[in-house]
């Protein structure tokens, strides 16, 4: 009945992507260049803040996010670690302290009352995790965030589409970061995007991604970079793909939404909470069971019926061994960090271990929405 493995990944390329492509291999300037500047022109009006400055993925555009604002060694970042490692790899990559506190039932996303309560004098900013395309609380921890003088760095990265009442995500911090990669809403073969609305900041990161040069480049260096520059190519399928942004955001909301009845309809399974008010942008459609085990059977039953699934983010961010063995990271040497074997987060613990990813892409047909309805309300699980 249906033509393929219903995906859970699956970028719509064609055409579009490739005469920009060719565009940019017949100029012979393949590096940064005015396509990647046209890409942040178009990037930055999509998210409506007043700067966009490209970078190669969504780790670096964090960790320039993070050098950006000045988080110094010793200062403590407020996060959640239900997520990608990377948003707290950016926090570590300059000496922060990663300070983990638990999330909202039923948003999964960072849990303000629980950031009142982690904050202290050390305390120096908060990252919030838009996680699978919803937005976290923004206007509750940007209040938190004035009332305690914190800065703010938004994770993006999963985020592409998402609003509070019409204001998209990446515009409510002092800084955030999107992320281009394969498996994102848009993507652009790697690549990364800082959005910001403060001019001062957004200079200092310029310089910082390019060697630490002035505005005007040479062979001067005013601070110590990097060169996280993205290139004109990758460019060029971004600013294809920024363009289907829109009608790929629609597709994913309509499956979404089809979805959400489905599940409707099944007793033991839920899935994310999107408060009123809230545009999420569906990056992942994400449920959750009763226990780890039924996850394991509904991944294998999805799976003999030709429908992929799978866990995510199952190992909280400090459960890593990345993070339990922290004495080996180059700031344990100079800094003390939290003891991350005694960090404890029941929400987030639960939600991790009993929760899996289905298949939202903006190419399912009708067909297939119908037929992935048939399996997932035949499942006795
Ligand atoms: C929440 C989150 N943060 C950061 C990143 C890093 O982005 P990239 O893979 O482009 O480096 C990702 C994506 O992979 C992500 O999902």
């Amino acid at each position: 009945m249906i033509k393929r493995p219903l995906p859970f990944v699956d970028p719509v390329i064609d055409d579009a992507e490739l005469n920009k492509v060719i565009d940019v291999i017949k100029s012979k300037w393949l590096v940064e260049g005015k396509v990647v500047h046209e890409l942040e022109d178009k990037f930055k009006d999509f998210v409506g803040t007043k700067y966009a400055l490209a970078v190669t993925n969504g780790t670096t555009a964090l960790h320039l996010a993070m050098e950006g604002i000045g988080i110094n060694p010793g200062d403590e970042v407020i996060t959640t670690p239900f997520t990608f490692i990377a948003s707290v790899n950016s926090i570590s990559f300059v000496g922060g302290i990663p300070k983990f506190v638990d999330i909202d039932p039923k948003t999964w996303e960072i849990d303000p009352k629980e950031i009142k309560k982690a904050i202290t004098p050390k305390t120096k900013a908060i990252l919030p995790v838009h996680i699978f395309g919803l937005p976290s609380n923004m206007p509750e921890i940007m209040e938190i965030a004035e009332e305690n003088d914190l800065l703010v760095i938004e994770d993006a990265a999963q985020a592409h589409g998402a609003k509070i009442n019409g204001k998209h995500v990446g515009g409510f911090g002092h800084v955030a970061a999107f992320s281009f990669y394969a498996t994102k809403n848009m993507i652009a073969g790697e690549g990364g995007m800082v959005v910001t609305n403060d001019e001062e900041l957004r200079d200092k990161m310029e310089s910082i991604k390019n060697h630490g040069r002035p505005k005007k480049g040479g062979y001067l260096h005013l601070r110590i970079g990097y060169n996280f520059r993205m290139t004109d190519l990758c460019a060029a399928v971004g600013l294809a793909q920024l363009e289907k942004l829109p009608t790929l955001l629609n597709k994913r909301a309509k499956n979404a939404e089809r979805l959400r009845k489905i599940i409707d309809q099944i007793e033991e399974i839920e899935y994310q909470f999107v408060p009123k008010g809230y545009t999420h942008a569906n990056y992942v459609f994400a449920i959750k069971l009763s226990s780890s085990e039924k996850v394991d059977q509904l991944i294998t039953y999805l799976k003999d019926n030709n429908i992929r699934s799978r866990r995510i983010y199952s190992t909280l961010a400090y459960k890593q061994p990345a993070y339990q063995n922290i004495k080996e990271w180059r700031w344990a040497k100079v800094l003390e960090y939290p003891d991350y074997s005694k960090v404890k987060t029941p929400i987030a613990k639960d939600i991790a271990t009993t929760h899996m990813e289905i298949p939202v892409v903006p190419t399912l047909t009708q067909e297939e929405l119908k037929y992935l309805e048939k399996v997932l309300l035949n499942w006795n699980g």
